[in-house]
């Protein structure tokens, strides 16, 4: 997935632009680019491999006036996809009339490549292009070209063909140089975002790099096009039809923008937790139960009478899922199945009578989930609902239900405060759908003592940057185990601790030790437990007599009065903590003890290699 930007304008396009491509980074930062005119007058492209940053700063040594002064432009910050990271596979990609910028994959580019080589061949004195780049987005744009230029298109029915023509993904911005003063979108299968300005209008992925300039946004829906020009604009069906749509309004809040203090979005968005977490609970939750304008009751009604519940996700949110597993059956005595989403679309599901389908997604947008939710709509289930982060994202828009969760602005691509809120919603979803007086009034009191909790667990912070840390720095390989509802947050610490650190991270329940992983112990891997306590304790220190007999090095988080021994460890008090929300906050220090590695180990916290935040391509 990338970030797409467009402006045109009456007024110099260059800084909007490349601000807008900043703060969407977190959808890809391989490589950056632009396209600015000045309509009529000229028209320039610059690029360059690494962030919009680099790209920010060679355009200022570059001294064009046509960059500086331009006013129509379009901008992409790249997740490498098709082709390595060079400037030649930098958007925008430039064929004959049409410059375009490209999110999403066009699986049948091989294939269109050489219908153009036909088409050229066929007609006498057409000139075929000459590909520069690796890129299926080129291809995208020489197919544009052929259809505006060969076959004589305007641009509306070009773009209303494609879909006809395409396999796969695309968010686009395409500028025609025989109509310079206007930018034409479309959608299918990417999110696409209209923004309305008085002397200006703009497009983007996500209304997070517009929001400074306008509150006015237009969600362009699937199969859906447009028009923009500096002072009108015009929306069309996938039939090519001229459409209204609904202008939602998405108040701009400047502190999403920057790191408040912190030295990065994820320091800022660990810190968060309590708040946001403390937000959702008072969102539905009084001291005497749930509130009436709570999105809860509706849920209820939704979910009222089911018999399975089917939980679909992705990565850290998939990991959320089965720790809602434990909390269904425990609490609602529900079936709860727990599947990841790119297997979930392609197979066969049995879906029981009265099943219900939640999707769990930070980002609304992930395609695999997306994709997941849309076939579950004609599935059959009882009903749909997504536990989400962006209430305008396509996955609240397209399911039944929904509950927020009310993070705020998430950047940092490891996922921290939406894993912990996901698991909080869960709780909250368990309380709501309990028939049981002493399960609501456990998890009412767990509930409303969970912030200052999270608190308490901040405070080790620094205990783990000085006494943990250490142990990873030149760490290879790592293992975590957990018991119980710390099993899947082992998994989180393992993913958490991979995708920031290159470290080889797994995990395990760690009853599976004896059939396998216990043939990695040696006295140099390190081996992470979190032991909250409660009834597996006894076992769980079992498992830790089995490394310990293997000469195993241990990091321990564990809580007052639990002593899982071995004789090499080092053991981080937890403070008292409640068990029933242990699984949120046990997450916390595996999410601090990445953080920690990362930075003594010199890498980036919040954009690891080779990832972005939200993945919009399957
Ligand atoms: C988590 O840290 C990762 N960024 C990734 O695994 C993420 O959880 C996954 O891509 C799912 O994203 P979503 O929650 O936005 O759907």
């Amino acid at each position: 997935m990338c970030g797409i930007v467009g402006v045109v304008s009456s007024t110099p396009c260059k800084t909007r632009l490349i601000d807008g491509l900043e703060r969407l980074e977190y959808r890809g930062y391989d490589s950056a680019g632009v396209a600015i005119l000045q309509p009529g007058v000229s028209g320039e492209i610059a690029k360059s491999v690494g962030a919009p940053r680099v790209l920010r700063e060679q355009m200022v040594t570059l001294e064009s006036e046509t960059l500086e002064n331009g006013t129509v432009g379009i901008g992409h910050t790249r997740w490498a996809t098709h082709g390595g990271v060079t400037d030649k596979n930098a958007h925008p990609h430039q064929v004959g009339r049409i410059t375009l910028v490209h999110n999403g994959v066009i699986e049948n580019y091989v294939e269109l490549k050489a219908l153009l080589a036909e088409k050229h061949s066929e007609s006498a004195g057409s000139i075929p292009h000459v590909f520069s780049s690796q890129t299926d987005s080129e291809v995208l744009s020489a197919f544009l070209n052929y259809l505006v230029s060969e076959e004589g298109f305007d641009m509306d029915t070009a773009l209303q063909s494609l879909p006809s023509h395409i396999h796969g993904t695309y968010g686009l911005v395409v500028i025609d140089s025989e109509k310079p003063e206007e930018i034409w979108v479309a959608r299918s299968g990417s999110p696409m975002i209209i923004g309305l300005g008085d002397e200006s209008n703009y497009v983007a992925s996500d209304a997070l790099a517009l929001n400074p300039y306008t509150e006015n946004f237009i969600y362009l829906d699937e199969g859906e096009f447009a028009m923009l020009a500096p002072k009108s604009f015009q929306v069309f069906d996938a039939e090519g039809n001229a459409i209204s749509k609904r202008v939602e309004k998405l108040p701009y809040v400047s502190e999403n923008d920057g790191h408040n203090g912190y030295s990065s979005f994820m320091a800022k968005e660990i810190a968060e937790q309590p708040a946001v977490i403390g937000r959702l609970i008072r969102a539905h939750l009084s001291p005497s139960g749930l509130k009436d304008g709570s999105e809860l009751v509706a849920l209820r009604q939704k979910m009222l009478g089911a018999e399975n519940i089917h939980i679909i996700a992705c990565g850290t949110s998939f990991n959320a899922g089965l720790v809602a597993k434990y909390y269904f059956e425990k609490y609602l005595n529900i079936p709860t199945s727990v599947e990841i989403a790119s297997e979930f679309r392609y197979r066969d599901v049995a879906i029981p009578p009265k099943t219900v389908f939640i999707c769990v997604s930070q980002s609304g947008e992930t395609a695999d989930t997306l994709a997941a939710l849309r076939k579950a709509n004609e599935a059959g289930y009882q009903a749909t609902i997504s536990l989400c982060n962006v209430a305008t994202s396509s996955m609240v828009r397209e399911s039944q239900g929904s509950l927020m969760l009310q993070a705020g602005v998430e950047v940092g691509v490891a996922s921290t405060k939406a894993f912990t809120t996901q698991l909080t919603a869960f709780l909250l979803l368990a309380f709501a759908l309990s028939e049981c007086e002493a399960t609501k009034k456990l998890l009412l009191e767990s509930l409303f003592r969970l912030p200052a909790d999270c608190e308490s667990v901040l405070n080790i912070s620094d205990e783990i940057k000085d006494r943990a840390a250490p142990l990873f720095q030149e760490s290879q390989s790592c293992l975590f185990l957990g018991r119980g509802e710390q099993a899947p947050i082992a998994l989180e610490g393992a993913l958490k601790l991979k995708e920031l650190s290159y470290i080889h991270a797994e995990a395990y329940a760690a009853g599976e030790l004896k059939h396998g992983p216990l043939a990695l112990i040696d006295d140099v891997i390190p081996v992470v437990i979190n032991a909250p306590g409660g009834a597996l304790t006894e076992k769980l220190a079992a498992n830790v007599e089995e490394v310990n007999a293997r000469g195993g090095r241990f990091l321990v988080f564990s809580a007052p009065g639990v002593d899982v021994h071995s004789d090499n460890q080092v053991d981080i008090k937890m403070p008292e903590l409640s068990l029933v929300t242990a699984a949120i906050t046990y997450a916390i220090p595996l999410q601090m003890l990445s953080y920690h590695v990362t930075v003594l180990r010199g890498q980036n916290v919040d954009k690891p290699r080779n990832l972005a935040k939200s993945v919009t391509v399957e």
